[in-house]
Protein backbone atom coordinates (compact mmCIF):
# COMPACT_ATOMS: atom_id res chain seq x y z
CA UNK A 1 0.00 0.00 0.00
CA UNK A 2 1.08 3.59 -0.85
CA UNK A 3 0.08 7.01 0.60
CA UNK A 4 -0.29 10.27 -1.82
CA UNK A 5 -1.30 13.46 -2.05
CA UNK A 6 -4.28 15.14 -4.12
CA UNK A 7 -6.37 17.88 -4.11
CA UNK A 8 -8.62 20.19 -5.84
CA UNK A 9 -7.51 23.27 -7.27
CA UNK A 10 -9.15 26.18 -6.29
CA UNK A 11 -10.62 26.51 -10.05
CA UNK A 12 -12.55 23.02 -9.09
CA UNK A 13 -13.32 24.10 -5.80
CA UNK A 14 -15.00 27.34 -7.75
CA UNK A 15 -16.47 25.24 -10.38
CA UNK A 16 -18.14 22.81 -7.76
CA UNK A 17 -16.41 19.73 -9.28
CA UNK A 18 -14.74 18.29 -5.74
CA UNK A 19 -17.97 16.22 -4.97
CA UNK A 20 -16.78 14.89 -8.53
CA UNK A 21 -13.08 14.60 -8.02
CA UNK A 22 -13.21 13.18 -4.22
CA UNK A 23 -15.69 10.47 -5.90
CA UNK A 24 -13.48 9.55 -8.84
CA UNK A 25 -10.91 8.78 -6.48
CA UNK A 26 -13.27 6.77 -4.13
CA UNK A 27 -14.98 4.94 -7.06
CA UNK A 28 -11.60 3.82 -8.14
CA UNK A 29 -11.16 1.82 -5.05
CA UNK A 30 -8.55 4.13 -3.13
CA UNK A 31 -9.21 5.19 0.48
CA UNK A 32 -9.81 8.44 1.63
CA UNK A 33 -7.31 8.52 4.68
CA UNK A 34 -7.95 12.38 5.25
CA UNK A 35 -9.23 15.16 3.74
CA UNK A 36 -9.46 19.24 4.27
CA UNK A 37 -10.53 22.66 2.66
CA UNK A 38 -7.47 24.90 3.59
CA UNK A 39 -6.54 28.15 1.95
CA UNK A 40 -2.64 28.14 0.85
CA UNK A 41 -1.15 31.52 1.78
CA UNK A 42 2.19 32.42 -0.55
CA UNK A 43 4.45 30.77 1.68
CA UNK A 44 3.37 27.44 1.57
CA UNK A 45 2.64 27.38 -2.24
CA UNK A 46 6.11 28.61 -2.98
CA UNK A 47 6.90 25.90 -0.69
CA UNK A 48 4.89 23.16 -2.31
CA UNK A 49 5.67 24.49 -5.80
CA UNK A 50 9.69 25.14 -5.02
CA UNK A 51 10.70 22.78 -8.35
CA UNK A 52 9.18 25.26 -10.22
CA UNK A 53 10.81 28.18 -8.84
CA UNK A 54 12.59 29.35 -11.72
CA UNK A 55 9.84 28.70 -14.44
CA UNK A 56 8.08 31.69 -16.23
CA UNK A 57 4.60 30.77 -14.73
CA UNK A 58 5.53 30.60 -11.30
CA UNK A 59 4.32 33.79 -9.71
CA UNK A 60 1.61 33.17 -11.73
CA UNK A 61 0.83 29.89 -10.64
CA UNK A 62 1.20 31.09 -6.84
CA UNK A 63 -1.17 33.59 -7.34
CA UNK A 64 -3.35 30.89 -8.61
CA UNK A 65 -2.69 28.37 -6.41
CA UNK A 66 -3.82 31.04 -3.33
CA UNK A 67 -6.74 32.51 -5.02
CA UNK A 68 -9.06 30.65 -3.41
CA UNK A 69 -9.62 27.73 -1.02
CA UNK A 70 -8.57 23.95 -1.96
CA UNK A 71 -9.82 20.43 -0.60
CA UNK A 72 -6.23 18.36 0.23
CA UNK A 73 -7.04 14.79 0.69
CA UNK A 74 -4.68 11.79 1.86
CA UNK A 75 -5.29 8.60 -0.51
CA UNK A 76 -3.89 5.16 -0.36
CA UNK A 77 -3.98 2.35 -2.23
CA UNK A 78 -2.04 -0.28 -4.14
CA UNK A 79 0.76 2.10 -6.38
CA UNK A 80 -1.48 4.86 -5.28
CA UNK A 81 0.98 7.71 -7.00
CA UNK A 82 0.69 6.74 -10.14
CA UNK A 83 -2.99 5.50 -9.67
CA UNK A 84 -3.88 8.95 -9.03
CA UNK A 85 -1.39 10.59 -11.90
CA UNK A 86 -3.70 8.34 -14.28
CA UNK A 87 -7.14 9.42 -12.30
CA UNK A 88 -5.94 13.34 -13.19
CA UNK A 89 -4.80 13.26 -17.13
CA UNK A 90 -1.90 15.27 -18.63
CA UNK A 91 -0.88 18.32 -17.34
CA UNK A 92 -2.44 19.97 -20.22
CA UNK A 93 -6.00 19.20 -20.37
CA UNK A 94 -5.85 19.26 -24.10
CA UNK A 95 -3.59 16.99 -24.26
CA UNK A 96 -5.27 14.54 -21.24
CA UNK A 97 -7.75 11.64 -22.27
CA UNK A 98 -11.52 11.54 -22.03
CA UNK A 99 -12.03 9.72 -18.91
CA UNK A 100 -9.57 11.51 -16.54
CA UNK A 101 -10.41 14.51 -14.62
CA UNK A 102 -8.49 16.94 -16.63
CA UNK A 103 -9.35 15.79 -19.89
CA UNK A 104 -13.15 15.74 -18.76
CA UNK A 105 -13.70 18.77 -17.28
CA UNK A 106 -10.21 21.36 -18.24
CA UNK A 107 -8.91 23.35 -21.22
CA UNK A 108 -6.12 25.52 -19.26
CA UNK A 109 -3.35 24.49 -18.02
CA UNK A 110 -2.82 26.42 -15.32
CA UNK A 111 -6.23 26.07 -14.13
CA UNK A 112 -6.34 21.95 -14.45
CA UNK A 113 -8.41 21.44 -11.66
CA UNK A 114 -6.24 18.77 -9.71
CA UNK A 115 -2.89 18.11 -7.95
CA UNK A 116 -1.26 14.73 -7.30
CA UNK A 117 2.29 14.18 -5.71
CA UNK A 118 4.33 13.15 -8.61
CA UNK A 119 6.60 10.54 -6.97
CA UNK A 120 7.01 8.26 -3.49
CA UNK A 121 9.27 10.45 -1.78
CA UNK A 122 7.59 13.71 -2.94
CA UNK A 123 3.78 12.27 -1.62
CA UNK A 124 5.91 11.82 1.55
CA UNK A 125 6.83 15.65 1.64
CA UNK A 126 3.69 17.00 0.91
CA UNK A 127 1.38 14.63 3.33
CA UNK A 128 4.21 15.87 6.05
CA UNK A 129 3.20 19.58 4.57
CA UNK A 130 -0.67 19.34 3.97
CA UNK A 131 -1.10 17.16 6.94
CA UNK A 132 2.02 17.12 10.08
CA UNK A 133 -0.59 15.22 12.50
CA UNK A 134 -0.33 12.15 10.05
CA UNK A 135 3.55 12.73 8.86
CA UNK A 136 4.79 9.45 11.32
CA UNK A 137 2.33 7.11 9.89
CA UNK A 138 2.93 4.44 7.50
CA UNK A 139 0.34 3.37 5.24
CA UNK A 140 -2.35 1.66 7.13
CA UNK A 141 -2.07 3.98 9.46
CA UNK A 142 -0.83 4.47 13.38
CA UNK A 143 1.15 1.64 14.29
P1 LIG B 1 0.70 19.32 -10.30
O1 LIG B 1 2.12 19.43 -9.82
O2 LIG B 1 -0.14 20.54 -9.98
O3 LIG B 1 0.06 18.04 -9.84
O4 LIG B 1 0.69 19.22 -11.90
P2 LIG B 1 1.68 18.41 -12.86
O5 LIG B 1 2.65 17.61 -12.05
O6 LIG B 1 0.84 17.72 -13.86
O7 LIG B 1 2.43 19.60 -13.60
P3 LIG B 1 3.76 20.38 -13.18
O8 LIG B 1 4.69 20.34 -14.34
O9 LIG B 1 4.26 19.92 -11.84
O10 LIG B 1 3.21 21.86 -13.07
C1 LIG B 1 2.60 22.32 -11.88
C2 LIG B 1 1.41 23.16 -12.24
O11 LIG B 1 1.84 24.40 -12.79
C3 LIG B 1 0.89 24.85 -13.73
N1 LIG B 1 1.55 25.00 -15.01
N2 LIG B 1 1.40 26.04 -15.77
N3 LIG B 1 2.97 26.48 -19.00
C4 LIG B 1 2.26 26.82 -17.95
O12 LIG B 1 1.69 27.88 -17.87
C5 LIG B 1 2.16 25.85 -16.85
N4 LIG B 1 2.78 24.69 -16.79
C6 LIG B 1 2.39 24.15 -15.60
C7 LIG B 1 -0.23 23.82 -13.77
O13 LIG B 1 -1.24 24.22 -12.83
C8 LIG B 1 0.49 22.59 -13.32
O14 LIG B 1 -0.40 21.61 -12.83
MG1 LIG C 1 3.79 18.42 -10.49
Amino acid sequence: MQRTLVFAKPDAVRRGLVGEIVSRLERKGLKIVALKMLQMDRAMAERHYDIHRDKPFFSSLVDFITSGPIVAAVVEGREAVDTVRGLMGATDPLKSSPGTIRGDFGTEVQENLVHGSDSEESARQEIAHFFPELADQGPGGPP
